[in-house]
């Protein structure tokens, strides 16, 4: 039987922390599908298309993307999106005892909703401190946020064009 995992995040830009997480994830699962999930309590910087489509940039340009699917998903729970692909697990990375702190009662409500199981990964701690709303912040203001994106967000993002 072929192991399907989720990888669900914003992405409002994704990050190397990112990337990291996805490789891990490969190294479990036979087939990876990164989501991207409109987070409604959080502004976005990027339309979801493009979060996709750097998020698939990024995976090429890494050598990742084989057995890794990227996409969004709006219309409902993030566990119907399991069902329907026949997902089993869902994939966080975690960075500290915050990140812990914030999924564990997500993991539990996921599980009781559907049986999805919640995989927790640690990341590189080289990007241990790395997250898409610092990178958000830190660009707004004028900083270098090139250490902690793939080369094609860097690139995107000095285009100073968010459509
Ligand atoms: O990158 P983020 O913003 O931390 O990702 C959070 C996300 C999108 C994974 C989380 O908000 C989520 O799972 N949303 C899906 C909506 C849902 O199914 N909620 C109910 C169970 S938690």
């Amino acid at each position: 039987m072929t192991s399907l995992a989720v990888v669900p995040g914003s992405f409002d830009p994704v990050t190397l922390g990112h990337l990291d997480v996805v490789e891990r994830a490969r190294h479990i699962f036979d087939e990876v599908h990164v989501v991207v999930v409109h987070n409604p309590s959080k502004t976005a910087m990027l339309p979801v298309a493009r979060r996709v489509e750097l998020i698939e940039e990024s995976l090429r340009d890494a050598g990742l993307s084989d057995r890794v699917t990227v996409t969004s998903w709006s219309v409902g729970l993030l566990v119907d999106y399991c069902r329907e692909v026949g997902a089993t697990a869902l994939v966080k990375g975690i960075r500290s005892e915050v990140d812990v702190a914030y999924e564990t009662p997500m993991a539990i409500v996921n599980r009781d909703l559907a049986n999805v199981e919640t995989v927790f990964l640690l990341p590189n701690p080289a990007h241990s401190h790395v997250s898409s709303s610092l990178v958000r912040q830190v660009a707004a203001l004028g900083g270098d946020v090139s250490p902690y994106l793939p080369d094609a967000v860097t690139r995107y993002m000095k285009t100073g064009d968010f459509s």
